[in-house]
């Protein structure tokens, strides 16, 4: 059978790649409606060949809908997710706002699929945070095998992932530096140190600080305990998908790459496990694919793992300063694994086993 899908969100980053996801995996869709703010009521958004208009979202939207992908925001999901899930639309919610709920599954379905059982109690089920995603995908087969006791995770992610209006911000901020800024290797290099001063406090709208050419040790808002919130989400999110025992510390950067987050992911374990061994337990898990051939300057960047399904780890090393560690790089299209194609991964295991 097929069925009634919505789109919240749709002319966004995340979903317009859930259509695209809906279109390439030939998810059985009856009915598409793809939703938006009035801003974008007229629009309209390709799905297999086809102009489908988009509509304004509204709380009658969800009549007859029998499965809701929300990426539209958090305050959006508080007050449309409730509103779709009591019309008996199943909401697949990639916004931050009911992913720590008790009555809401966390799902990354190479990780805790089984946990989707629990979707009755309000109908909705959360998709974790896109970092935290890519993280558990890559470390599931290593904690089955010896047991993670603690996690210190540092990411480098992309400006995607912040929306189109930050994907903006930094080519404009790019280009006007890569403009101005009129240096060569024959010049000094006080030359270049005094054309990038005017540059040192440009005005921005969508992050606090410039983001071209800088790294910004700032995602999401602070907390009292001095961690930001992504930061946070990683260690409770973690928590909930794959063990409450283990121990996580992060430190979440966001760096001018446009598309995949990278990870420097450092594990101890409980029982040894050395590279070969984790390296080959990597390249038999589901959603990884091991790229690690140093000899040929081979690991996971960026414009490898954008547009891909696939989680890339390597530079797999055994931690020398502890008896059981390792060390990995983790690279995933924050748009697809981190967002839009676990989103749908979802809705097809749904739609396999409940409905
Ligand atoms: P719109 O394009 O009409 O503003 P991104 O994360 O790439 O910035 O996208 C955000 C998505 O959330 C867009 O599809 C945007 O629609 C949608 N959105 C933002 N505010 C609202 C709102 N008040 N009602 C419905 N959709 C919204």
């Amino acid at each position: 059978s097929a069925y009634k899908v919505a789109v919240v969100g749709a002319t966004g980053a995340v979903g317009n790649m859930m259509i695209q996801v809906l279109e390439k995996r030939n998810f059985p869709v009856g009915e598409l409606v793809l939703l938006a703010s009035e801003r974008s009521a007229g629009k309209t958004l390709k799905y297999k060949g086809k102009d489908l208009p988009v509509q304004e979202l509204t709380e009658s939207s969800f009549k007859g809908i029998e499965i809701g992908l929300f990426s539209a925001g958090g305050s959006i999901s508080a007050k449309f997710a409730p509103i779709a899930a009591h019309e008996g639309c199943i909401v697949i919610d990639n916004t931050a706002h009911f992913r720590m709920d008790p009555d809401v599954p966390l799902v990354v379905p190479e990780v805790n699929p089984d946990a989707l059982a629990g979707y009755t109690k309000r109908n909705i089920i959360a998709n974790p945070n896109c970092s935290t995603i890519q993280m558990v995908v890559a470390l599931k087969p290593l904690h089955d095998a010896a047991r993670i006791k603690r996690i210190v995770v540092s990411t480098y992610q992309s400006v995607s992932g912040t929306g189109k209006d930050a994907l903006e911000e930094m080519l404009v901020q790019s280009r006007d530096m890569a403009t101005h800024i009129q240096w060569t290797k024959e010049d000094g290099l006080d030359k270049l140190w005094n054309s990038l001063s005017p540059f040192r406090t440009v005005k921005t709208t969508v992050y606090p600080h410039r983001i071209a050419f800088e790294c910004l040790p700032q995602i999401d808002v602070f907390m009292d305990n001095g961690y930001t919130k992504e930061e946070m989400k990683m260690v409770w999110e973690t928590k909930k998908i794959m063990d409450p025992a283990i121990q996580v510390t992060a430190t979440t950067v966001r760096v001018p790459t446009f598309f995949g987050h990278s990870e420097s992911v450092n594990i101890e374990t409980e029982r040894k496990l050395t590279a070969r061994q984790a390296t080959d337990l990597l390249s038999k898990a589901p959603g990884i694919k091991v790229m690690d051939d140093p000899a040929n300057k081979k690991y996971p960047l960026t414009a490898l793992a954008a547009g891909e399904d696939y989680t890339l780890v390597g530079r797999i090393r055994e931690d020398e300063s502890i008896s059981n560690g390792l060390n990995l790089w983790v690279v995933s299209d924050n748009i697809l694994k981190g967002a839009a194609l676990n989103a749908v991964q979802i809705a097809e295991i749904m739609i396999d086993r409940y409905l």
